[in-house]
């Protein structure tokens, strides 16, 4: 009775808002971890979700046979390091935290010799078993891995671009709740566009887009504050866990929301936006193939890239910063996958 209110309840939110839910087949890769175990525990109770199928190469039966008695209508089921191609049979989409997180010290980039391989070999497996489902890149570094789903995608014969997605919603969440907190605002209220990549000075937030927002961008010194402590706000939590990993509670809400929203869009809901890093023309003249704006969701994932809008001086700069990092990441990404 509690779990199945508790269930209703955050459907009722806006994070996890129900719509017309039709039953999507979702595998999360990387389930047994930080992230993996609460985002598989939020997935379990979104209505939209059909069957869960939880992958890792250690622990994800363990973690689905609890999971699965959570009173939800959706069917949970644990796949071992060998089942891969079983887990991803029938997938519609697959959200992957699999990879090693930060310690103190280290940049997202220092993850690529780990991380790179491990995005490699399971979108490759992806590419041929469930090769129409859309692809939710959580693991790090975010703006190289996307490039390297993308090329492995191309490479089978398969590339949607319309279908890889890089999570940069974590980012928008850290955005809108610092300036609530700033401002005395419910977070509700003021959401926060956050454009460019998901690394130190490639996050940018367009705080000149929120109303609320407007008393910060008065304030120099408060508003380079705030926007310093978004682009490193995934910093702060490394700290604070000394070593023992990054952002794991906040992803996985952030990655449940992002899934939300998906799924809202596959199921018919029009006007679904929100942003995400993914193949886009918007700075393609300045040479960068990737970036996260403001997306709409559809039927078939992306189903339109909405323009940057209108920017301040500040923000136009700090996009050009971003532009030059990105382009380097990318590049890293496609070195590595060629
Ligand atoms: P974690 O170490 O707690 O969990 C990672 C899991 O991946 C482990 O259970 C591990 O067994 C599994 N794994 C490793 N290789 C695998 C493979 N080949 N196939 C399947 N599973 C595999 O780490 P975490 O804290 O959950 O973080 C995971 C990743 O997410 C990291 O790269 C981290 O940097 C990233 N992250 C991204 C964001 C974002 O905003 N996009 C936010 C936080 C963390
Ligand atoms: C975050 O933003 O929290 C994640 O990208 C994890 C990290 O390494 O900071």
């Amino acid at each position: 009775m509690f779990a199945r209110n508790a269930v209703r309840t955050l459907t009722q939110t806006r994070q996890f808002s129900s719509s017309s839910a039709r039953g999507i087949n979702v595998t999360v890769l990387g389930a047994g971890g930080g992230i993996g175990q609460p985002l598989s525990l939020l997935l379990k109770l979104d209505p939209h979700v059909k069957n869960l199928n939880l992958y890792d190469i250690r622990g994800a039966p363990g973690v689905a046979a609890d999971v699965s008695h959570i009173d939800a209508a959706s069917e949970v089921k644990g796949f071992a390091a060998d089942k891969l191609d079983e887990a991803l049979d029938g997938a519609e989409v697959i959200v992957v935290p699999a990879g090693v997180p930060r310690k103190p010290g280290m940049t997202r980039d220092d993850l690529f010799a780990t991380n790179a391989s491990v995005l490699r070999d399971l979108a490759t497996t992806a590419a041929r078993v469930a090769p129409k489902a859309n692809l939710l890149i959580i693991t790090n570094p975010v703006n190289s891995l996307v490039p390297i789903a993308s090329r492995v995608y191309e490479k089978a014969g398969v590339y949607d671009p319309r279908r890889i997605f890089g999570v940069s919603t974590l980012d928008v969440v850290r955005a809108t709740r610092f300036l609530a907190g700033l401002t005395g605002t419910d977070p509700a209220d003021t959401p926060v566009t956050v454009v460019g990549g998901h690394s130190g000075d490639t996050i940018v937030p367009l705080f000149s887009q929120s109303p609320s927002a407007k008393a910060i961008l008065g304030d120099k010194e408060k508003y380079e504050a705030l926007v310093h402590r978004v682009q490193f706000g995934g910093d702060e939590v490394v700290q604070a866990k000394a070593g023992a990993g990054s952002a794991t509670l906040s992803m996985a809400y952030a990655g449940a929301k992002f899934a939300n929203a998906l799924f809202r869009g596959i199921s018919g809901e029009k006007g679904v936006i929100t942003p995400s890093f993914v193949r886009s023309n918007l700075y393609e003249a300045q040479g960068v193939e990737y970036i996260a704006s403001n997306i709409e969701l559809g039927a078939n994932g992306v189903e339109k890239i909405h323009p940057i809008g209108p920017i301040t001086a500040r923000e136009e700069e700090l996009l050009q910063v971003a532009i030059t990092g990105l382009k380097q990441n990318i590049e890293k990404g496609y070195k590595f996958i060629e």
